[in-house]
């Protein structure tokens, strides 16, 4: 899906999500008003319990919100019925979180293609190739055989990476994606996300708990109290001065 860079791929409008009922209710977005730039690198920041993640669930299609509307690629989804939201989920987004987990009983390549498969889509000798990069980058050429039973906490979430990546949609949308790895791989895994909007025109939402994590991202939005409190340019960008600001 090529567009024009920095045109909306996402809007939210006025959106409140509301957990629970009467007294128990909890109030975790809170009137968020946000437009998300395609192929852009936009990084969630603030404090746990903030409402980070529902964001996530909510500008992805996972979750309803409670009010207001969610236009994504010009589509409200607020309007949808499940199996449309199903099917946009599908062709349009790829999830790294750590609750969407891998198919326990599929191997790691197996896992990989899946998305790619869902879609009805044959690899074609690029998408081979394109996978094969991601996999060394990863460094997974040695647990592609392996169940997810079979690895490590790091190691699956770098399947989960690579199973996101490789059947290329349109939006990438990452939950504290380097959470378990180590500085090497939290590199690759940057490096990897950066080149999905650099040079293959992806859009990507992160969430990170890290400052430095996120100076990577070409924007940070900062989540206080359900709602967007700081909306600002990362100090360090490691993108060519004068190229995207
Ligand atoms: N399913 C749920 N039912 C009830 N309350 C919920 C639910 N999910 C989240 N909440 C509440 O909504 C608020 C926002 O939660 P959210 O998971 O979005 O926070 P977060 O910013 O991602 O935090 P963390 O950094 O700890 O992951 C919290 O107060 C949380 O307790
Ligand atoms: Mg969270």
């Amino acid at each position: 899906m090529m567009s024009t860079p920095g045109t909306p791929i996402v809007e939210l409008r006025k959106v409140t999500k509301v957990y629970g009922s009467g007294e128990a209710s909890v109030k975790a977005l809170d009137g968020v008003d946000v437009t998300i730039g395609r192929q852009q690198f936009t990084a969630i920041m603030g404090p746990s319990g903030s409402g980070k993640s529902t964001l996530l669930h909510v500008l992805a299609g996972l979750d309803n919100p409670t009010s207001g509307q969610v236009v994504v690629d010009g589509h409200d989804i607020t309007s949808m019925d499940d199996d449309a939201l199903t099917v946009f989920r599908r062709e349009e987004i790829g999830f790294i979180f750590q609750s969407f987990n891998l198919v326990p009983t599929l191997s790691a390549e197996d896992n990989i293609l899946l998305p790619m498969k869902l879609r009805g889509h044959t690899p074609s000798a690029e998408d081979k190739q394109f996978m094969a990069k991601v996999i060394r980058m990863l460094g997974l050429e040695n647990r592609l055989r392996h169940r997810p039973k079979e690895m490590s906490g790091g190691q699956v979430q770098r399947v989960a990476v690579a199973r996101a990546l490789v059947a290329r949609p349109a939006m990438i949308v990452a939950d504290e994606p380097t959470g378990n790895l180590d500085s090497e791989s939290t590199a690759e895994v940057l490096e990897l996300l950066r080149s999905a909007v650099d040079e293959l025109g992806q859009t990507v939402v992160m969430v990170t708990h890290d400052e430095q994590i996120a100076s990577q991202a070409d924007r940070i939005l900062v989540v206080r109290d359900g709602r967007i409190a700081q909306d600002r340019v990362p100090l360090r960008s490691t993108s060519p001065a004068g190229e995207k600001h």
